[in-house]
C-alpha cells in the first residue's frame, strides 16, 4: 500500500485559522459533556447520598476493568430539551470491558428527575438495544428509575418505537441468547420494573433496589393497603418469595462485584477474524486535522489528507484513483482492522456513484467492513446529468449501501445533505454506529438553497395568478426564518441531543473511535444477512 502524500502547509495563515476554529468547536465540545456529567440540582445530589448509592458515572468506573475504554453512546442526548436539565436523556450509556469481555452498558441517572424515561430516553434505550442486538454484545442494565415521565406520558407510552419496545427487544435479545443482565440499584417502578423482569440474571441490592409495577402511593391510591417499598419490592421479597430477583447484595459496590462475577463466568466471546494486522500509528499527526479542516463548510480540500490522519501508516490503496474522482475509495487498516473507506471529495456524479457500487460489492464480498467519511453537499443536478442517469446511477450506491451485509461506520465529518446522506449510508442505511464532527451540519438542502427554492416557488404561483414578483422585503420575510431554522436545526449539537447520531467526535480521535467500534462489530456474524442485491437498475 501506498503512503498517502501530504500537501499541507502548517505555516499558511489558513492552517492557522481553520486548527484555531475548530480547537475552539472541540473545547466547546469538551464543555458541553462537562456540564452533561457534572450539572445536577444539589437535592439530587443530596437524596443520592442519604439513599447511600453511588452516582452513575462511579457504578459504571467500578464495573469496568481498570484502564480499559469506554466508548459512550449519545452523551449530550437531550440536550437543550425538556427544562434543560435531562443530560444524555437521563442515562448513561456505552461500550466497554468487563472481564476482558467487551459488553454494553445502560444505567439510569436517578439525579437527573428520579431516573425517570423522558421520549428522548426511550429512543437512546432503543439505541442501545439496537447496537447490543446488531453487535451481539452483552447488555448491562444499572436500573434505578420511577419508571416513565409523567408529564410526557403520551409521547412515550403508545406508539411502535415508544415505551414498550424496550421490553419487546428484550424478548428478542433473549431468543437471540445475548445476555442481558440487570442490577436493582434504586426503585424500578412500573415500566422500570419490566427491565429486570425481561432481563436474564437479577442483582437486587438490599434496602435501596425495589421492583414493583405500582409504587406505594399507587397501591394506597388503587387498594387502600399501605406499604412501604422494601416491603411491596424489597430484595428480600424478590430474592426469597417471589423469585424475581437471582443475587442479593449488600450495597452498590457488592451489587457490581456480583455483576462482573456473572460476566466473567459468560462463555467466551467468539470475534470474527477478519485478517487483522499489528496496528500501526499514522504517519501523520490526527491533530492537524484541525488545521485541514476549513472553517467554512462549502470550502474544497482533499480528502486524502484526512484518511492519512485515521488509518494505519498513513497507507491507502486507492481503487479507481483516475475514475470518479469525487468520491475517493480504497482500501486500509484501522486500528489493524482492514476497512474500505468511501470519502467525499465533491459532488456524487454518475461516475463515482458507479464506483461506490463497485466498491462496495468489493468489499462485501470480501467480508471487510465499510467506513464512510461523509462530506456531501448532494448528487449532481441539471438536465445533461438527468439525461446522464443520474438519478439511475445514485439509486445504484443507495442500493448497495442499503443492502451490503458488512459492518458499515460512518462519520460525518462536514456536510450530509440531500440524498448524499443516503448514498454516504447516513442513519436511515443502519451504518452499525455513526458519528459526527462538531462542524458537521445536516438537512435536506442547505438554508440558503431551501430559502431560494421557496423564493422561486412563490413567485411561480405569483406568475401563475398574473401579479408581480416578491417585493425585496418579502423576499427577506421568507428567507431569513428559512434559514435561521436551518442553521439551528442543521448543527451537530441539535443533531445530537436528538440522537441523530451516537456522538459528536474530536476529530483527533476519530481513528481510536473507529477502532473500539469495529472490535466491538465483531463479536456479531462478518456478514448481517445473506450475501447478494436487488436489481439494479441499468
Ligand atoms: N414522572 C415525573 N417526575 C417524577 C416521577 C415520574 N414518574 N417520579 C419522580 N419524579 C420527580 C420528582 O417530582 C422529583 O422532581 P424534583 O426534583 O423536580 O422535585 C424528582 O423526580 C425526584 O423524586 P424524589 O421522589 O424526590 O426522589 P427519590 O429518590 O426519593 O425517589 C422515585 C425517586 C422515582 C423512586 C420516586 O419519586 C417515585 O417513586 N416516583 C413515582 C414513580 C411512579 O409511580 N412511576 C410510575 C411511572 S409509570
Amino acid at each position: 500500500m501506498q503512503v498517502i502524500e501530504t500537501r499541507i502547509d502548517k505555516e499558511s495563515p489558513e492552517f492557522k485559522r481553520n486548527y484555531q476554529v475548530m480547537d475552539g468547536l472541540v473545547k466547546r465540545l469538551r464543555e458541553e459533556l462537562k456540564i452533561a456529567r457534572e450539572e445536577r440540582s444539589e437535592k439530587a445530589v443530596r437524596r443520592l447520598k442519604e439513599q447511600n448509592k453511588l452516582p452513575v458515572r462511579k457504578r459504571i468506573e467500578l464495573l469496568l476493568d481498570p484502564n480499559t475504554p469506554f466508548l459512550e453512546i449519545a452523551p449530550l442526548a437531550g440536550r437543550g430539551m425538556y427544562d434543560g436539565g435531562v443530560h444524555g436523556g437521563g442515562t448513561v450509556a456505552g461500550i466497554g470491558v468487563v472481564e476482558g469481555k467487551e459488553v454494553i452498558v445502560y444505567a439510569n441517572d436517578p439525579t437527573i428527575k428520579g431516573g425517570t424515561i423522558y421520549p428522548i430516553g426511550v429512543k437512546k434505550a432503543l439505541r442501545v438495544q439496537t447496537i447490543a442486538m446488531e453487535n451481539r454484545l452483552p447488555i448491562i442494565y444499572l436500573v434505578d428509575s420511577g419508571g416513565a415521565y409523567l408529564p410526557l406520558q403520551s409521547e412515550i407510552f403508545p406508539d411502535v418505537d415508544d415505551g414498550g419496545r424496550i421490553f419487546f427487544n428484550q424478548a428478542v435479545m433473549s431468543k437471540m441468547g445475548i445476555p442481558q443482565i440487570c442490577a436493582v440499584m434504586g426503585l424500578c417502578t412500573a415500566g422500570a420494573a419490566y427491565i429486570p423482569a425481561m432481563s436474564d440474571e437479577v442483582v437486587h441490592v438490599k434496602n435501596t433496589g425495589a421492583i414493583f409495577l405500582g409504587g406505594p402511593p399507587l397501591v394506597k391510591a388503587a387498594t387502600g393497603e399501605e406499604v412501604s417499598a422494601q416491603q411491596l419490592g424489597g430484595a428480600y421479597v424478590h430474592c426469597r418469595e417471589s423469585g424475581v430477583s437471582d443475587y442479593m447484595a449488600e450495597d452498590d459496590e457488592h451489587c457490581i462485584q456480583i455483576i462482573r462475577e456473572i460476566v466473567k463466568a459468560l462463555p467466551p466471546q467468539k470475534k470474527e477474524d477478519i485478517g487483522q494486522r499489528e496496528p500501526r500509528p499514522p504517519l501523520y499527526d490526527p491533530m492537524e486535522l484541525y488545521g485541514i479542516i476549513p472553517e467554512k463548510i462549502s470550502t474544497p480540500y482533499d480528502v486524502r489528507e484526512v484518511i492519512g490522519r485515521i488509518v494505519d501508516g498513513s497507507e491507502f490503496l486507492e481503487f479507481k484513483a483516475l475514475y470518479g474522482p469525487t468520491l475517493v475509495c480504497g482500501w486500509a487498516y484501522i486500528h489493524g482492522y482492514p476497512v474500505g473507506i468511501l470519502a467525499n471529495n465533491g459532488v456524487l456524479f454518475s461516475e463515482s456513484s458507479l464506483k461506490a457500487t463497485q466498491f462496495i460489492q468489493l468489499c462485501d464480498k470480501r467480508g471487510i467492513p465499510l467506513v464512510f467519511l461523509q462530506n456531501i453537499s448532494g448528487y449532481i443536478v441539471g438536465s445533461a446529468y438527468e439525461r446522464g442517469g443520474i438519478t439511475k446511477d445514485g439509486h445504484k450506491m443507495v442500493n448497495a449501501v442499503a443492502t451490503a451485509t458488512v459492518p458499515k461506520y460512518t462519520v460525518i465529518i462536514g456536510a450530509s445533505f440531500g440524498a448524499g446522506n443516503y448514498g454516504m449510508c447516513g442513519r436511515a442505511y443502519s451504518p452499525r454506529f455513526l458519528w459526527m464532527w462538531p462542524n458537521a451540519q445536516i438537512g435536506v438542502m442547505g438554508g440558503e438553497q431551501a430559502a431560494d427554492v421557496m423564493v422561486s416557488v412563490k413567485n411561480d404561483q405569483l406568475l401563475r395568478e398574473g401579479k408581480p414578483p416578491l417585493s425585496e422585503e418579502e423576499v427577506r420575510k421568507i428567507r431569513e426564518p428559512i434559514i435561521a431554522n436551518a442553521l439551528k436545526e442543521g448543527d451537530a449539537w441539535y443533531s445530537t441531543a436528538n440522537l441523530w447520531d451516537d456522538g459528536i467526535l474530536d476529530p483527533a480521535k476519530t481513528r481510536d473511535v473507529l477502532g473500539l467500534a469495529i472490535s466491538a462489530g465483531l463479536n456479531a456474524p462478518i456478514r448481517s444477512g445473506t450475501l447478494g442485491y436487488g436489481t439494479f437498475r441499468m
